[in-house]
């Protein structure tokens, strides 16, 4: 079964450690994700952008195949089916269709009106027992052909958003989706002690958790980020793998061409950055 993330998250938070949101994109990556969290014995939050969402046909298939997966995999550990990034309407649907936790992105809106759409969301989530996250000022970056300019987030605004009955705020504090650019200049440290000071223990989620070096991320959780979210770097480990299949000549020789074996090697890198990962943000053992 799945729950929300209220829970995790907490949990996290008191235990100074962060639960891991792995994007999925289809039956490999979801098989994957679940698998390595088990075997870990981690919690873990499966994030679904709209994009993706409508790449699986609907919002409802992703539910159903998540739920249904969970059960058939014998999954045990704590799984969220989180949306990412949700428009207004999009966390509508994601709450009919059956999601246990919600992203509302309000970030683009006037503070005013982020303010009135996250609070009736919450109270519709709520209502149906389902985590709700907010954001503040945008993340850098493209995801999704979402663009983000590398904001960082005001802290009185945090402060703000997250007194409207939230489960956890993503704030910018210079993260940004996808590769970092060279002349990245890191993360924000300063701001993100003053949004946590702003934001009464509330947890925090950091974004763009691609690339970011350990140090940044363990200084990050310290700072009360609770949740990371990755999804480039599956799709680098997944590319990297099938690629070196291919150029190998394996899908050439016998069955090699079967998508079950052609997709394998890439399976295995996604289970062995989901795991690098959740080793990193200190998850392991923490279902
Ligand atoms: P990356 O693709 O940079 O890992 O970011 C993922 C993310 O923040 C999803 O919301």
């Amino acid at each position: 079964m799945l729950v929300s993330a209220t829970e995790m998250l907490k949990k996290a938070r008191d235990g100074h450690y962060a639960v891991g949101q792995f994007n999925i994109n289809n039956l490999e990556w979801t098989k994957a994700i679940l698998l390595t969290a088990q075997e870990l014995n981690s919690p873990v939050i499966l994030g679904v952008s709209e994009g993706a969402g409508k790449y699986m046909t609907g919002f409802k298939t992703v539910a159903a195949m998540v739920n249904a997966m969970v059960d058939s995999l014998g999954i045990t550990v704590p799984v969220a089916l989180h949306l990412d990034h949700g428009s207004y309407e999009g966390a509508k649907a994601c709450i009919e269709a059956g999601f246990s936790s919600i992203m509302f992105d309000g970030s683009h809106y006037s503070i005013e009106e982020n303010v009135a759409k996250t609070t009736e969301l919450v109270e519709l989530a709520h209502s149906k027992g389902i985590s709700l996250e907010a954001e503040v000022g945008s993340i850098g970056g493209e995801e999704d052909g979402v663009v983000g300019a590398g904001e960082i987030a005001d802290p009185a605004e945090c402060a703000k958003i997250s007194g409207l009955g939230i489960d956890f705020l993503a704030a910018g504090i210079g993260n940004i989706h996808g590769k970092y650019p060279e002349n990245w200049k890191g993360l924000d440290f300063e701001a993100l002690g003053k949004i946590h000071d702003a934001t009464n223990g509330i947890p925090l989620v950091l974004h763009g958790g691609t690339g970011i070096p350990a140090d940044m991320i363990k200084q990050a959780i310290s700072l009360g980020v609770s949740k990371i979210n990755v999804n480039t770097e599956c799709q680098l480990s997944f590319a990297a793998a099938t690629r070196e299949y291919i150029e190998a000549g394996k899908d050439l020789q016998g069955k090699g061409f079967d998508p079950r074996k052609l997709l394998a090697p890439g399976f295995e890198a996604i289970k062995a950055t989901v795991k690098e990962k959740m080793e990193l943000f200190g998850s392991v053992n923490k279902a």
